[in-house]
């Protein structure tokens, strides 16, 4: 086995949270079939909408999702931490505890940009609204889901703003020219999470973790695998 790829960034394996994983059950089955690949740690990261839900509320439900799970992380050996990915909209400047939204233990906050086909520059004044607004260190979830991410000079302009950037591990399953593209950035030291973003034990890349592991290896150098978490 290939040592590498211990944390998976983004998971939506709470229960009964979003549109993750339905209950316990299916739950302790993704936590299973990903420890049985060597996943050891998982951040858990449930959608947060603000425009739907209070922080407060939010966190609360969190929190019941999260005791009703911690039985089974325990019993996996699995470590994790608790965190949300957020979404890019403005209702969420109407609270002030964004803060708690960040993966535990740290300022950094997953951030779901609003959409593939929205203009990167809305994307970017957003990003620089929550910078001057909260003392947070964003994470950009799946920019693999952009399109506009494709061209190197837009993701130039989003690295400038000093943001960390996560892939889904399904990218190695895209057209050649993008998955190459992708492979791209993380030599070029652009990204530095991978994550199933998984929802449902049904989702084809749990199960692929180590076919994923394999391509890594083969074609990125031992100190590019490094820079990865
Ligand atoms: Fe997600």
């Amino acid at each position: 086995m290939n040592h590498f790829i211990f944390l998976d960034s983004h998971t939506h394996i709470l229960p009964a949270m979003d549109d993750g994983a339905k209950n316990i059950e299916e739950s302790e089955q993704m936590i299973r079939s990903l420890k049985e690949q060597g996943i050891e740690e998982l951040f858990l990261t449930p959608h947060y909408y603000s425009h739907k839900e209070s922080v407060d509320k939010f966190l609360h439900r969190r929190e019941k999702s999260f005791q009703e799970l911690k039985p089974i992380l325990d019993h996996y050996d699995m470590k994790y931490s608790l965190g949300a990915e957020v979404y890019a909209i403005p209702a969420i400047f109407n609270y002030a505890n964004l803060d708690d939204l960040c993966i535990e233990g740290t300022d950094l906050l997953l951030l779901e940009m609003s959409s593939p086909k929205s203009d990167p520059q809305h994307e970017l004044n957003m990003i620089q609204e929550i910078y001057s607004r909260h003392s947070v260190e964003i994470i950009l979830a799946h920019i693999d889901r952009y399109p506009f991410m494709l061209k190197q000079k837009t993701l130039k302009e989003f690295a400038k703003l000093d943001v960390y950037m996560q892939l889904n591990l399904d990218f190695l399953d895209a057209v050649f020219f993008v998955k190459q593209k992708y492979l791209r950035y993380i030599k070029q030291g652009y990204v530095q999470f991978l994550g199933t973003d998984c929802h449902r034990i049904r989702d084809k890349q749990i199960s692929k973790i180590q076919k994923y592991r394999s391509q890594l290896a083969a074609k990125l150098t031992a100190e590019e695998l490094q820079s990865i978490y």
